[in-house]
């Protein structure tokens, strides 16, 4: 089958890849995609505006199947408008997509349906959520309610710290429209991983649990990013796995159909370990960038056909198979990142990753400039390696990152080092 695959950054390299070695795939054209996917999909750099525009383009290429890898499309819609003009199209529809868009109304399905998760209250008004603010314990999480690419949630460690919060997102509208209503949370502690899973309207087909490093800097200090690295699998008891996926996920699953939104597609949900169990941070409505890029290497089924059985309406039939060992992913970011970014810097050693026999790399944001590939954005590459265990993963990617370069570049140089010390224990 021919297979559109919308987006452009590692998480799609990683899908393309995996994409790439089914038996039922013979073609993929990724939109925009991007020089960095050559070799694995044909890339059509095109801009669209809305969904139809967008569905015009995906139209024109007579796809078998469409697979949506980031979520602003699909909160725009494109399933629904894909599905009404008869295209497979895989992903949740809109409204099944707010379980991400929109996290009031993911807090309030949660409460209705008794899904553990933060306590929290809602608010438009200033005044009003600043006098919620004296009742309750500092910390404070305070989160605008739309879409910030990451962005949108401020820890307050007390009262002051929290009514600038406030001001900033609903005076301010320093996020805009997704700021023009918060949510405050109770503070969760407790380690964060990552549980996905494949979701058609009742039915929950849970992966591997994964980890993702958020924040930029070593030991999970600096500011909040669109993810540093990932690991898989990590470590979770086998009572906290069940606790995720039969008080969470299916419950989850379940709500959405009950609210006439059943979900397709691949339900995230970001996990808080506490001492009470498993409770959600987050969903999204689709896999995660970069957990996407240690989860799809250590699958063993052929995501072909797994995609096609959840296009049929046979997700119950599929079971998941797993290869022994874990992979790691370390990424490598532009200069400035996440603030302000700088693009262009030639990068060098990439074909010095090839002598790493275990080693890819997925490209997150990259150009071809006179047949040298360059910076193009804040997270630049991902160097993913898969072996027998964390260890061995951990150690052959840092390897091979040694040889790349490039004027500015940033990365972590402890992902995996809590989940050994873990296992160490
Ligand atoms: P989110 O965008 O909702 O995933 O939040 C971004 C990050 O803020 C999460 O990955 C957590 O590290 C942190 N966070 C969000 N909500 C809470 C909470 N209620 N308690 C503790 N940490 C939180
Ligand atoms: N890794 C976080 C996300 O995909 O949203």
């Amino acid at each position: 089958m021919k297979v559109v695959l919308i987006g452009g950054g590692g998480r799609e390299h990683a899908l393309a890849l995996k994409l790439q070695q089914s038996s039922q795939v013979d073609e993929i054209v990724a939109i925009p995609g991007g020089s960095g996917m050559r070799g694995a999909a044909e890339s059509l750099p095109v801009t669209w505006s809305n969904a139809e525009e967008l569905a015009d383009i995906i139209e024109k290429q007579q796809p078998d199947l469409v697979i949506v890898g980031n979520e602003a499309p699909l909160v725009q819609g494109i399933v629904d408008v894909l599905t009404a003009r008869g295209i497979a199209a895989f992903g949740p529809t809109k409204a099944a997509a707010r379980i991400e868009s929109s996290k009031v109304f993911a807090k309030e399905l949660m409460k209705k349906y008794d899904i553990p998760t933060a306590g929290f209250a809602s608010f438009t008004h200033p005044a009003r959520a600043k006098t919620y603010l004296v009742r309750k314990p500092s910390p404070f999480v305070i989160k605008a309610d739309g879409l910030a690419q990451g962005k949108g949630v401020i820890i307050a460690k007390d009262n002051a710290d929290a009514q600038a919060a406030i001001d900033v997102m609903l005076r301010d509208r320093k996020f805009g429209n997704a700021g023009s209503r918060i949510i405050i949370e109770e503070f969760m502690e407790g380690r964060e991983v990552s549980l996905l899973a494949f979701v058609d309207g009742e039915t929950v087909v849970p992966l591997i649990p994964a980890q993702d490093y958020k924040r930029l800097g070593d030991n999970n200090e600096g500011p909040n990013t669109g993810g540093m690295g990932s690991i898989a699998p990590v470590s979770m008891s086998d009572e906290e796995y069940q606790a995720a996926v039969e008080r969470i996920l299916k419950p989850t699953a379940r709500a959405l159909v009950a609210e006439g939104c059943p979900f397709r597609g691949v339900l995230y949900a970001g996990l808080m370990l506490t001492a009470d169990g498993p409770k959600v941070v987050e969903f999204n409505c689709r896999f995660g960038d970069p957990e996407a890029q240690v989860l799809l290497p250590l699958m063993e089924n052929d995501l072909g056909e797994v995609l096609q059985q959840i296009m049929d309406g046979h997700l119950a039939d599929v079971q998941l198979r797993w290869r022994d060992g874990a992979a790691v992913c370390v990424v490598l970011a532009s200069f400035g990142y996440p603030q302000q970014v700088y693009k262009g810097d030639r990068i060098k050693g990439l074909d010095k990753v090839s002598a790493y026999p275990d080693v890819h790399l997925c490209h997150a944001a990259t150009r071809l400039i006179d047949d040298v590939y360059c910076t193009d954005g804040g997270r630049v590459l991902n160097v993913v390696a898969v072996r027998e265990s964390i260890a061995a993963a951990k150690n052959a990617a840092y390897d091979a990152l040694g040889k790349i370069e490039f004027e500015g570049m940033q990365y972590r140089a402890d992902i995996a080092d809590d989940e050994l010390e873990r296992l160490a224990r």
